[in-house]
């Protein structure tokens, strides 16, 4: 690095000293020398008549102030300061951008044929020299001229005003949007496509035009696409009151974009992998991530799009609630249950493994080196949990008041996470000062309750202590407010009543001290708690279960998330023990309990569960999830008594497992959510029946006879988790039958990258000349590199070093291609700290490696950096 980036702080926030009521935009679309002409009604809002303005990798062509040329002016790096202007007028920037050499995809670049944008969080900046922030507010106007047979289609925010044709056998379009808004949600698309086309009814009556754009020949893929935004539109008007605020509403999906989607006004921009799919091409999984996708975009038309944030460390504000609602759309259509757990485990899993890494951060940043960072599971999933935690506390009603004055409030404005809490504190009339340090706090806090019975007092006592260890980023941690849903069960099922001290208590206890007791009276026998219900912290929870409580638990509990918790707490229990055998090398000494398989056992066969929680049960916890439960991870132990469990059950349970798979059969493929939940178990069993003698035959016969990917994927996964020997067959016949469809390649490269096998490296080396595979597709790198870096824990950790090594190699490359998506792939090296000493050395040397680059990314430069502190 020649000079370190600087930081930024949030406490350093002001006001813009300018804003921007309009701006006009101009696009002369060219490959490599686009012309971009903008156009701004500028208002000094200080003493200070100079105006400085962001700009990133951009050529400047002219200046011009109120329509005479302006020389009053100085350009630096990344920025243009004008000079003397007067208070109020009229500024008009040319500037030459190179779509085709913008390999970042981030402004304006291609995709594939396409000229598409992506401006959040600071991109609108290398477009043109502008207030890049959050807070100006401005109305566009974009008009958009490109040559008419390559792009037919020109698309930008709002509604469409004017056309016309132009010499050469150019074409333009005119587009107007009458919400004012931030640059980060300007969009603009030109290409061809086909379009598939619907209306959606609001319920005031007002039609509303649906466009879904997508790559040519591939209208058969969008259809899920269209019913989840439907189903979007009508659930936000039932559930969260709220219409849609434009004539039309058009999604594009481009296969090169370095996250999910955005939510850019009435112009979403979607990664393809969450538009395209049908039977043959996606799976069920799949399915139901489009769903959530497009769910999620348009929810953030109320929330992020009409109510913005003020500054990029306000991200959660929008992202926090936005999730939220995406969470609640899943469940509200498809099974609560399943939704809450699938939740849990990516706050258990990888975001607590991120809150104890060198990025630990609250939900709301205080420090800041490159914003593209924090689009983080901590701001998105934590900062989700938090906005869950007043839905805990305050119940729908008093939820949605606070929702409603927020909106009324703070419509059309930049807001701030201090807004929202504001908003519901005076909606309910409840002081939520303690609450606030959620936003505040990074880490995770871990409550450890002892109990207590007085046989004689007939009273049970729970203690509940929370600590928060010290993060990187911040030492001293402060007691949170904690809402603590319990249930006392007693031996017969019935649930006690809460009474203390004469009075009837909720059953979510307000914990917020660090250390709490709560006495409970009238209580006949000793009773079995069942405690942080549905998961109402994001918290670690220690409390000292019997086998024989998780057990009575997993089958009494009143409600089903808490019966799959026991469950895995049970096999926690047993995981732990057995690890703790493996790394003294007593691996002969690894066994598992009969009444903890027979709890399975009975699992496995109720008739009262939903076969898709059923499947929940029956998935073990992840080799990184296990690894969060350790300071030190010692790598090998956890795989062996992963697998060793995995054959546990194959073999005790394989009866009832083949019964199962052979009941759920079905006949006709539909993708309703029951026949998910029936394809879920079934597959769920084919992975165990892998490690069963007939395994081959099974898992090369489901695969012969599925009539859809989600069957055809899961004998694919069976055949290489268990290494069978139909593995090579099933991959080279799919390779076969799909190399020219990179998105469907995309499950295939997942599973060379995830392949246990110990030449795995050496194979997905080879694997990346395959003629679908390219480096400069993040969806491609993802699949294959970062399956391996995330996923494959054993080779990625290989004592030689080889896995660190061919990641630094790939993360030097992307340094310079595409810095966002090498900052993603850097993660699991950050996390060095949980890993040997001979590991860490390993790591450290490609981390320094990388910190010497005299071209490094702020991306990479900010969590090297940090890692290498740690
Ligand atoms: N706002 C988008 C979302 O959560 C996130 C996003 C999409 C994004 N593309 C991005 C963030 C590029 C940073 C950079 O829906
Ligand atoms: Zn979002």
């Amino acid at each position: 690095m020649t000079h370190a980036p600087q930081a930024k702080y949030r406490k350093d926030y002001q006001a813009p000293t300018h804003t921007i009521t309009d701006i006009d935009l101009v696009f002369d679309l060219h490959d490599t020398a686009t012309l971009v002409t903008a156009i701004s009604a500028v208002q000094q809002q200080t003493d200070l008549n100079q105006l400085v303005l962001d700009g990133d990798n951009l050529t400047l062509k002219s200046v011009r102030v109120d329509g005479a040329d302006w020389s009053d002016y100085q350009q630096t790096e990344g920025q243009l300061q004008l000079n003397n202007l007067p208070e109020t007028f009229e500024l008009e920037i040319v500037t030459e951008i190179n779509p085709e050499a913008n390999s970042a995809l981030e402004g304006l670049y291609k995709s594939g044929g396409a000229f598409c944008t992506q401006c959040e969080a600071e991109g609108f900046r290398r477009i043109t020299y502008y207030l890049d922030r959050p807070d100006v507010l401005a109305k566009f106007t974009t008009k958009v001229m490109a040559e008419k047979s390559l792009y037919p289609f020109l698309l930008s925010n709002g509604n469409r005003v004017d056309e016309g044709e132009l010499e050469n056998g150019r074409h333009w379009v005119k587009w107007q949007d009458p919400h004012p808004k931030p640059a980060y949600l300007f969009a603009l698309v030109a290409g061809d496509f086909d379009v598939l086309r619907d209306k959606f009814i609001t319920r005031s009556g007002r039609d509303v035009a649906l466009e879904i754009f997508v790559d040519k020949g591939n209208l058969d893929r969008a259809t899920h696409a269209m019913t989840s935004l439907i189903n979007s539109m009508k659930w936000d008007e039932q559930r969260f009151d709220l219409e849609y605020d434009l004539d039309i509403y058009m999604i594009v999906a481009v296969d090169f974009f370095n996250m999910g989607a955005m939510e850019n006004k009435g112009l979403n921009i979607f990664n393809s992998k969450f538009v395209l799919a049908n039977d043959q091409t996606a799976t069920d999984s799949e399915y139901l991530g489009i769903e959530a996708v497009i769910g999620h975009e348009y929810f953030h038309n109320w929330t992020g799009n009409r109510v913005t944030c003020q500054d990029w460390f306000q991200l959660s504000l929008k992202e926090g609630l936005t999730v939220f609602r995406d969470q609640e759309f899943s469940s509200d259509l498809g099974s609560r249950t399943v939704n809450r757990i699938n939740n849990v485990k990516i706050i258990r899993g990888p975001q607590f493994a991120e809150d104890a890494s060198p990025m630990s951060h609250p939900i709301r940043p205080e420090k800041v080196i490159e914003m593209n960072n924090f689009y983080t599971l901590t701001v998105y999933e934590k900062g989700s949990e938090v906005i869950r935690m007043y839905h805990t506390l305050l119940g729908e009603a008093g939820f949605q008041k606070g929702m409603k004055l927020y909106f009324e409030h703070h419509d059309g404005t930049a807001a701030t996470c201090e807004d929202f809490v504001r908003a519901m504190e005076d909606a309910n009339g409840v002081d939520l000062t303690q609450f606030r340090r959620w936003y505040s706090q990074s880490g995770t806090p871990v409550v450890s309750v002892t109990s207590d019975y007085d046989a004689i007092k007939q009273t049970y006592s729970l203690t509940i202590n929370q600590m928060t260890p010290a993060t990187q980023d911040q030492k001293e941690k402060l007691p949170l407010h904690i809402p603590f849903d319990i249930e006392l069960y007693a031996k017969d099922g019935s649930v006690f009543e809460l009474i203390s001290g004469g009075k009837s208590l909720h059953h979510v206890l307000n914990v917020t001290e660090a250390s709490q007791t709560f006495v409970f009276d009238n209580i006949s026998e000793e009773p079995i708690p069942s405690l942080l219900r549905e998961f109402s912290a994001p918290v670690k929870l220690e409390y000292n279960y019997s086998d024989a409580e998780l057990a009575f638990l997993m089958i009494h509990a009143s409600n089903g998330f808490s019966r799959w918790d026991a469950s895995q707490m049970l096999l926690a229990k047993h995981i732990k023990a057995n690890v703790a055998l493996s790394e003294k090398g007593e691996l002969s000494a690894i066994s598992w309990p009969t009444h903890m398989v027979d709890a399975f056992r009975g699992v496995l066969l109720s008739e009262n569960l939903e076969p898709a929680l059923i499947a929940q049960f029956m998935t073990l916890p992840s080799h990184n999830e296990v690894s969060g439960w350790y300071q030190r991870v010692d790598v090998d132990a956890i795989a062996q008594v992963l697998q060793s469990l995995t054959v546990c059950f194959a073999s005790e349970l394989a009866d009832e497992l083949s019964a199962v798979y052979h009941n759920l059969k079905q006949t006709e493929y539909s993708i309703d959510h029951a026949a998910i939940g029936e394809r879920d178990l079934r597959n769920t069993c084919l992975q165990y029946l892998a490690y069963t003698p007939d395994g081959n035959q099974l898992v090369e016969l489901q695969y012969t006879n599925s009539t859809n990917m989600t069957d055809t994927i899961a004998a694919m996964k069976a055949a290489n988790d268990a290494q069978l020997e139909c593995r090579a067959s099933l991959m080279a016949d799919y390779s076969e039958k799909w190399q020219h469809d990179g998105l469907v390649m995309d499950k295939w490269f997942v599973l060379q990258g995830s392949n246990p096998a110990k030449n795995a490296l050496e194979n997905l080396k080879v694997t990346m000349s395959h003629p679908a595979f390219s480096l400069k597709n993040p969806n491609r790198t993802r699949s294959l590199i970062g399956s391996f870096l995330n996923m494959n824990p054993v080779n990625f950790h290989d004592r030689s070093g080889a896995g660190y090594r061919f990641a630094g190699q790939i993360l030097r490359e992307l340094n310079s291609r595409n810095p966002q998506v090498a900052s993603r792939l850097i993660d699991p090296l950050l996390k060095m700290a949980k890993y040997d000493d001979e590991r860490q050395n390993l790591i450290r040397r490609e981390l320094e490696g990388l910190k010497a680059l005299d071209n490094l990314a702020n991306d990479l430069f900010e969590k090297v950096t940090k890692a290498l502190e740690g």
